[in-house]
């Protein structure tokens, strides 16, 4: 299972999309298939968010018990073991579900294998994030519900503070000159960033949002989140001076550091262009670990080839390999953002969907979504398609 990036998704897609879950979002008499899932107790989506404050912990009365998982897992005997008697849980290899599955587990279904599963009630996808093409899927059938996995926030936000300080404190051209014998970096100015009183800007103060921005802090920075709920408050985290994402161009003049920590959505994707980079210090270093397309992409390379911005980490792209075969020669841009020195390029890492703490991590969130299913209890973490995160 990996959480990889997604393909473009244009406007007119997401317009066709929001056409499409229209009638279901009328006061007018609902379809049988909305019926089914107030049975089971959704929040209607026709409530706008804030009247929405349990989205996130939506209940469903009803146990489900039939699972189906769509790839191969490495770690299934481990997941098993977490799992209730209860859970009646199948395994495939990319083919259709069982006919009765009630809970999906999978990133990208495609409309035959969700509509082949008739009993079908949720898609629980196994990492943090909704794919375009998955979201147009669920909008045009509102009874499957949607849930995330957030098990690697923390792995997520400790490398985009790794990103984040060898950008700053630019490591790579320092650890690259020294490997030669060449310590002329220690005598020259590298336009590198001190931290210490300096301002964080982080977009989305969401599971890794927040930590960074406990990082931040704890490094002396000022930490301002912008966030669509900007009063929203989780029990479980601190306090953070926070606005709304339509005041972010007062922000961008005074951050030192942009962190880049929300969904990839119809609101987000292209959000950060020419003019908010324009916007930035001169000295200022842009974070990205969500998606690659909320940052425009020619607009990056000119403002970091132009020295508009002093440096940028990237773990997300815009670019993928294909295939196996692709894993080497496929550069992540279509401009040579790797022939820049103020960037740090990494390959999508964030997740570490590899690593075996966090492969278990995984199961263990998983089996617990399960488990809560089972037993009628509510599956946290539920997606707002319609937002999109
Ligand atoms: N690099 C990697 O391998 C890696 C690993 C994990 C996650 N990710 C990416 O990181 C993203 C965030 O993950 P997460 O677990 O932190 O998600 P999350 O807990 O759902 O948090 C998302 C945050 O973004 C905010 N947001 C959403 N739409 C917004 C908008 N239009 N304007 C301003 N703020 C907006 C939300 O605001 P409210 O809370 O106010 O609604 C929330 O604070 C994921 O969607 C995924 O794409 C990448």
């Amino acid at each position: 299972m990996s959480g990889q990036d997604e393909p473009a998704h244009g406007a007119t897609v997401a317009s066709r999309a929001r056409r499409a879950v229209e009638p279901f979002l009328a006061t007018a008499p609902p379809p049988s298939r909305l019926r089914r899932r107030h049975r089971v107790g959704y929040t209607p989506l026709a409530m706008k968010p804030t009247e929405r404050p349990s989205l996130r912990r939506a209940h469903v009365m009803q146990p489900l018990r039939r699972v189906h998982v769509m790839h191969p897992l490495e770690h299934e005997p481990y997941l098993r073991s977490l799992l209730s008697p209860e859970v009646i849980l199948t395994i495939g290899n990319g083919d259709p579900a069982p006919e009765r599955t009630e809970i999906l587990v999978g990133g990208r279904p495609s409309a035959s294998v969700l509509d082949g599963a008739t009993a079908l009630r949720v898609l629980l996808i196994p990492y943090a994030g909704l794919p375009p093409e998955t979201r147009e899927l669920l909008l045009q059938r509102p009874h499957v519900a949607v849930h995330n996995l957030h098990h690697n926030a923390a792995a997520a936000a400790e490398l985009a503070m790794a990103l984040f300080l060898a950008a700053a404190k630019r490591v790579v051209p320092a650890d690259r000159g020294l490997r030669h014998g060449d310590w002329t970096l220690r005598y020259e100015d590298t336009r590198e960033l001190l931290l210490d009183g300096k301002t964080a800007v982080i977009l989305g103060l969401g599971a890794v949002g927040a930590r960074i921005a406990r990082a931040c802090a704890g490094l002396g920075m000022r930490v301002l989140g912008v966030r669509r709920h900007p009063d929203r408050i989780e029990a479980d985290t601190p306090r953070w001076e926070t606005r709304s994402p339509e005041r972010l161009r007062e922000l961008l003049p005074s951050a030192s550091a942009l962190f880049v920590t929300v969904p990839l959505t119809p609101s987000t994707r292209g959000w950060i262009g020419a003019e908010q980079l324009a916007l930035l210090p001169a000295d200022a270093v842009l974070v990205n670990v969500a998606r690659g397309p909320i940052i425009d992409e020619g607009a990056l390379y000119n403002a970091l080839s132009e020295g508009a911005i002093g440096a940028a980490a990237l773990d997300v792209w815009y670019c993928y390999p294909a295939d196996e075969a692709a894993r080497t020669g496929t550069y992540p841009s279509r401009f040579p953002l790797h022939d820049l020195d103020n960037v740090v390029l990494s390959p999508h890492r964030g997740g570490a969907f590899r690593h075996p703490e966090l492969e278990r991590a995984r199961m263990e969130h998983l089996a617990r979504s399960l488990n809560a299913a089972a037993t009628g209890e509510p599956i946290p973490h539920r997606v707002d398609v319609v937002a999109g995160y």
